[in-house]
This record gives structure tokens, C-alpha cells and sequence, in this order.
């Protein structure tokens, strides 16, 4: 009988967006051959691998000052006679790898988002590692081929990457830069993936991409993708983003209309209210354009929850143009919205605008429009009140006896019910709401 090697520990910190969130499980799945299991402890871990983000300065600043911890960790494995490898992956490692290496030599290796599928190979060897700095010229179909077509699955929803990159740059935003310009994963690889994923028992796929909607690797774009995703036996719940109002063709909004597996939410990020703004911030749409996108919208499918993204204090945004963002706001009706203060972003062509908006009016504009947005979010989750809806059964309550799930509308759920239920999709009578969430009860099934 061979006896195996102890399983080594990989620890691995996630940042960002959700694109990031599979990236990191396709890390550890391409890492699991060699031997690594995933633990939820740095300390002591024999790989620790910050997946980071670069989209803010503060987003950005705490990878740093996590490798100050990590440094540490690494210091006291090595004086117990261990090795830990440091690995800076992700969009930070893109846009500056050098700059990692020089303020925190305890990193062996930097990767940007299209190399990580060299992990492996350059851990195998690993006392040749050090230093090195790989990032990518953008070329994702190498690093999605050389992904195992096997993935570890936790639980009944999953994200799934379907496109990459951005052609769109916004001049306050570095993704251009950090994941190179828009790319679609071949429609046969991603229906194998999601094959996959529904043996293992997810019901639900939220399909990924910088510009999702941007797909084009099969006939009829993002549209037909979902089409053919909803026939796979087990998908019963697709979602997608992120969206830019420009690629939202009339074939996608038609099949929010006519696909009952297609969930009726978007997040339709808008950034601005105010035209003159949203010119400087080159998005390709005015505000007009962005109301009646969601009237067609709405068109198709009367009940969508609408969510997006909002930026305030944009360089040269006065008052008259933040109100423009309240006003935007009060005709849309968010169901969920993000909302950010602009960060100056080197290199990107904001940055070096004039106009540039104090602190504290960025953050009594934030304060402003959270209020509101907050009023706008309990508001959605109240209108449900009241009605059954399909609610999908997604882990354990916070207290014994109790089930949580997601609403059509991404609303979490609380109900009284057992385990067991977890997988299935069961009609819930939504009984009270607060801003985060609703609690129902279940309605015995009519056959
Ligand atoms: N591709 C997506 C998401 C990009 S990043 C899209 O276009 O919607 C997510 C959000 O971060 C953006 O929508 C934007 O609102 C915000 N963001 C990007 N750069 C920023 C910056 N420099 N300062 C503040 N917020 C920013
Ligand atoms: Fe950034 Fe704009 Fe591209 Fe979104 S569309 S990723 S905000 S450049
Ligand atoms: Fe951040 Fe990169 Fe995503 S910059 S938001 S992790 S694409």
C-alpha cells in the first residue's frame, strides 16, 4: 500500500469582483493535482496566494499591507525550517508587478489574471520561482484551455467566466489595462463547463465577464449563449454580469421576456447622471438613452430588479451635475445599486483631468445618494411582500431549524425549513422585509 504525501496547505485571499471569485477556484483547482488543499488559515500555509484588485486605491493598498502580515507568517516558517511561497496574482500583479516585487520581497512570484494557469509549474519549481514575474499579452483561450475540465463544486450556485476584458475605457478605470481588451470564451467550452457544473448539483449559473454582455462567441451573442445554457438539463437559473448599457441588444432584452431559466435582475451600471459627466467619463451613453433602455427592459419584463454601479465625484462634477445622479436615480428605481467615490487611478486619463473633487463633497454626495439608494433597496425588497416566489434553497440558516435562499430578484431569504431542502427550488410566501433581505415561509407545493 502506497501511502500518500501529506496534503500541502494553500491559502488563498480573494479581492475584487466576481471574476476574481472563479478565478481563484480555478487556482485551486489547477493547484489540487500537485497536492494542495485548501485551508482558510494563512499561517503556516505552504502557498498563499492574494488574488487582488486594483480597481481603487484603497482596493489596491490592502494587498500591500495584508504581504505585510503574509511577510511575517513566511519569516516564522522559515525560522520552523518550512517554506511558504508568496504569489501575487491577479489585476494589482498586472498593472504592477514590479512595484509588488520592490516593496515586499517576501513575493516569489507575480501573475497576472490570463497566467495563472502557470501556477503549477512554477511552484513544481519553486527555489527557481523567485522573482519571477509573469503577467500576460491577453490571450485568455491559452489559459482556459490548459484549466482541468473538472471543478470542485461547494454548493447549488456557481459563477462561470464567459468573457473577458474591456474595449469600453472609461477614463476613470484601469480594467482595460489590467485584463486587455474583450475576448469570448468559445460557446462548446463553456456548455461543457456548465454540463459540469449541474452533475455536481448546481442549479443556478451566474455567467461572468467584465462586459458580459459583449458576448460573441456564438450565434446571437450573449442571447443565444443563454439559450442554449437553459436547455441543459439541471440549469434551472442563469444570471450574467457585468453589462454595459451599449451591448444591451434587443435579442438579450427579448429573451428576459420569453426565458423563464433567464432571472429577472440586471445589473445595468450607469456610473453618472449628469450628460456633460458622463461624456468626460467616455461611456458612450447619456442619460436619456440609459432611461429608456430600462423602459425597453422593463418592456420585456415588467418585474426586473434593476441594479448598477454610480460614481461621485468625478472630476469637474459640480452640484448641478450630482443632482442630475439623484434625479437619474429617483426615475430608475434601483432595486440594488453600488455606489463608489471616484479614486484617482495613475495613468488612466481621469487621473490627469482637472476639476478634481475634494474629499469631504465626495463623501457628503456618497452620503446623499446612499441614503437614497438605501430608501430605493428597502422599497424593492417591501414590494415583494406579500407574493409566493420561487426561492432557491441555497445552505443552512443562521439558526437551527432555518434554510436561506435567493429570491428571483437576488434577494436572500430566510425561512423556517429543513436542510434537506437545500438544491430545490420551492415556493416561499415572502412575509416581511428588511433593507438586506426577506423572510417567507413555505407553501406546500401544488402539484
Ligand atoms: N465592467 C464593469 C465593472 C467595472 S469595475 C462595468 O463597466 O460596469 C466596477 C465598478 O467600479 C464600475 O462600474 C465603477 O462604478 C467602479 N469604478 C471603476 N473605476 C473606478 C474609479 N477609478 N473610482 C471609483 N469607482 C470606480
Ligand atoms: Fe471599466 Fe468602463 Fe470597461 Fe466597465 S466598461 S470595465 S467601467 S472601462
Ligand atoms: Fe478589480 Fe480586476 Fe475585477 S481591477 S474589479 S479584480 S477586473
Amino acid at each position: 500500500m502506497t501511502q500518500s504525501a501529506p496534503e500541502k496547505r494553500l491559502y488563498i485571499k480573494t479581492y475584487g469582483c466576481q471574476m476574481n471569485v472563479y478565478d481563484s477556484e480555478r487556482m485551486a483547482d489547477v493547484l489540487r493535482p500537485l497536492g494542495y488543499g485548501v485551508t482558510n488559515d494563512p499561517e503556516g500555509a505552504d502557498l498563499v496566494v492574494l488574488n487582488t484588485c486594483h480597481i481603487r486605491e484603497k482596493a489596491t493598498e490592502k494587498v500591500y499591507s495584508e504581504l505585510g502580515q503574509i511577510k511575517l507568517m513566511k519569516s516564522r516558517k522559515a525560522e520552523a525550517g518550512g517554506t511558504m511561497n508568496v504569489v501575487v496574482a491577479g489585476c494589482v500583479a498586472q498593472a504592477e508587478g514590479a512595484e509588488i516585487m520592490r516593496r515586499q520581497p517576501a513575493v516569489d512570484l507575480v501573475v497576472g489574471p490570463q497566467a495563472y494557469h502557470q501556477i503549477p509549474e512554477l511552484i513544481a519549481k519553486a527555489h527557481r520561482a523567485t522573482g519571477e514575474r509573469l503577467s500576460a499579452d491577453f490571450a485568455p483561450d491559452e489559459k482556459f484551455d490548459a484549466l482541468p475540465a473538472d471543478r470542485q463544486v461547494t454548493g447549488v450556485t456557481a459563477f462561470l467566466t464567459v468573457q473577458e476584458g474591456c474595449d469600453k475605457f472609461c477614463t476613470f478605470c484601469v480594467v482595460p489595462y489590467t485584463r486587455g481588451g474583450e475576448w469570448s470564451r468559445p460557446a462548446d467550452a463553456i456548455l461543457a463547463e456548465a454540463r459540469v457544473l449541474a452533475d455536481k448539483g448546481v442549479r443556478e449559473v451566474t455567467l461572468l465577464g467584465q462586459n458580459v454582455n459583449a458576448y460573441d462567441g456564438c450565434e446571437g451573442g450573449l442571447a443565444g449563449l443563454v439559450r442554449k445554457l437553459a436547455k441543459i438539463d439541471g440549469v434551472d437559473r442563469i444570471r450574467y454580469t457585468t453589462s454595459h448599457p451599449r451591448d444591451m441588444d434587443e435579442a438579450l432584452i427579448a429573451a428576459h421576456g420569453e426565458l423563464p431559466e433567464l432571472m429577472p435582475y440586471l445589473h445595468l451600471p450607469v456610473q453618472a447622471g449628469s450628460d456633460k459627466i458622463l461624456k468626460a467619463m467616455n461611456r458612450a451613453h447619456t442619460a436619456e438613452s440609459y432611461i429608456r433602455l430600462i423602459e425597453k427592459i422593463r418592456a420585456a419584463r415588467p418585474d426586473i430588479a434593476i441594479s448598477g454601479d454610480l460614481i461621485v465625484g468625478f472630476p469637474g462634477e459640480r452640484d448641478g451635475d450630482f443632482e442630475a445622479t439623484m434625479n437619474l436615480v429617483r426615475e430608475v428605481g434601483y432595486a440594488a445599486c453600488f455606489s463608489f467615490k471616484y479614486s484617482r487611478r495613475p495613468g488612466t486619463p481621469a487621473s490627469a483631468m482637472p476639476g478634481q473633487v475634494a474629499e469631504e463633497l465626495k463623501d457628503e454626495r456618497l452620503q446623499r445618494l446612499n441614503a437614497l439608494l438605501g430608501e430605493q433597496q428597502q422599497a424593492f425588497n417591501e414590494s415583494v411582500v406579500g407574493r409566493v416566489a420561487p426561492v432557491l434553497i441555497e445552505k443552512p440558516g443562521r439558526h437551527a431549524g432555518q434554510i436561506g435562499g435567493r429570491s428571483p430578484w437576488l434577494q436572500p431569504v430566510h425561512i423556517d425549513g429543513p436542510e434537506s431542502l437545500i438544491g430545490r427550488i420551492v415556493p416561499v410566501r415572502i412575509d416581511a422585509a428588511t433593507r438586506n433581505s426577506l423572510s417567507g415561509s413555505l407553501v406546500p407545493e401544488t402539484a
